[in-house]
């Protein structure tokens, strides 16, 4: 693979993909770090005096309805106050590209070329073409974006010389130091919502790890199967998910810690001494007391996922807990999904720890198998 670092890009044109995927709330971006991670990389270009056309996705686009909620112009009011640039309305049409003064250009999320037929996430590379005619090389800083293969993350790849760019390169150079860790004890740390999404992902990090610990919604699902009632708790309902589940149970006795016994809440009061009452479980406390003695002596640590609904105060004493025992151990932590690291920020923790990785599925991707389906198809195809 090419590195922006190692080449001189000047007056060219530049497709560039971010992943400007960023949470909004209330018409407002409330984690910007994402955009402000690819600044470097955009003012390199532009200060080399490059022409950049930025792409990105927003959101899930599968209707005309959710191109209304998943609209980049937010992200282009916020660029504005970095950046001078032009924002592109239609994705299909970058022909302002050729008739503008400006050098910048956002283009409206990629995803919008998913209605009426998908397009930009089947890799249509009639699309990926149309974009690469307005450009002479192709620029990936979109880490947060890598395990997908799009027209826009990976099909342009095809047409284009491609070159990673300095958050790519900055997250490879973390995330290979924590795969190639040679330190033990190696701990995970699983929460979020859903177990679905992550069973393989948990499967493939436990032939990794020494000791896993699991946590938040998804380890309802585990608390089910082993016979504990979860009252109104998010559990999965798939039946060959409940017998995965199962199986990890049974095989990796040894190496998943999880608790069965109560919650408490902020004030540390005891508020379900049987989980029948639980119906959003912050982290089951009983358990992370025990934690911090499996913390006590690791060396390496991958935390995904959050223990319980930490944006709410009365639910964010565990999350908050498990970051503090963490930043006591010592050990190097890495940080890995969009939750994770809001948590970590918003509980004070941002300079507590190793690296905070700007993906989600891509660093749980990368992490697990030690390669991205997109850089994969780059590697094949440019
Ligand atoms: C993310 O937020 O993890 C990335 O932007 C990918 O988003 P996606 O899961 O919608 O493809």
């Amino acid at each position: 693979m090419k590195y922006l670092s190692k080449e001189d890009i000047t007056n060219k044109k530049v497709l560039l993909r971010c992943d400007f995927n960023v949470p909004v709330k209330d018409n407002k971006i409330t984690d910007s770090s994402k955009i402000d991670k690819s600044l470097d990389t955009i003012k390199y270009l532009l200060d080399n005096k490059n022409t950049v056309i930025i792409l990105s996705h927003f959101g899930r686009v599968k209707s005309e309805e959710d191109k209304e909620n998943n609209s980049l112009r937010i992200v282009y009011e916020y660029l504005k106050n970095y950046l001078d640039l032009d924002f592109i309305t239609d994705p299909t049409n970058l022909e302002k590209v050729n008739n503008s003064e400006k050098k910048c250009f956002l283009v409206e999320n990629t995803r919008f070329t998913d209605v009426p037929v998908k397009r930009e996430s089947k890799n249509d590379l009639e699309l990926a073409k149309y974009w690469s005619n307005y450009a002479d090389v192709f620029v990936i800083d979109a880490f947060a974006s890598l395990h997908r293969i799009h027209s826009s993350t990976a099909g342009i790849s095809k047409y284009l010389p491609t070159y990673l760019g300095f958050l790519v390169e900055k997250e490879l150079t973390n995330l290979d130091n924590l795969i190639n860790n040679k330190e033990h004890p190696f701990l995970v740390i699983m929460g979020g919502a859903k177990v679905d999404d992550k069973l393989n992902i948990i499967e493939g990090l436990l032939k990794k790890c020494d000791k896993l610990i699991l946590t938040g919604g998804l380890l309802n699902t585990f608390l089910k199967v082993m016979g504990y009632n979860v009252g109104k708790s998010l559990v999965s309902t798939d039946a060959e998910v409940l017998n995965n589940v199962k199986k990890l149970i049974n095989n990796y006795t040894d190496k998943i810690y999880y608790s069965t016994k109560f919650v408490v809440n902020r004030d540390d009061t005891v508020i379900a001494l049987e989980l029948d009452d639980i119906e959003d479980n912050d982290i089951i406390y009983d358990n992370l007391i025990e934690l911090s003695d499996v913390m006590s002596d690791i060396k390496v640590v991958f935390l995904n996922g959050t223990s319980g609904k930490y944006e709410i105060d009365e639910y964010s004493r565990g999350t908050e807990k498990l970051l503090y025992d963490l930043k006591k151990s010592n050990a190097k932590v890495y940080v890995g999904g969009g939750d994770s690291v809001s948590s970590v920020i918003n509980l004070g923790f941002k300079d507590a720890f190793t690296y905070l990785s700007s993906g989600g599925g891509a660093t749980l991707e990368y992490v697990c198998d030690d390669k991205l389906d997109a850089l994969e198809y780059i590697k094949e195809n440019n």
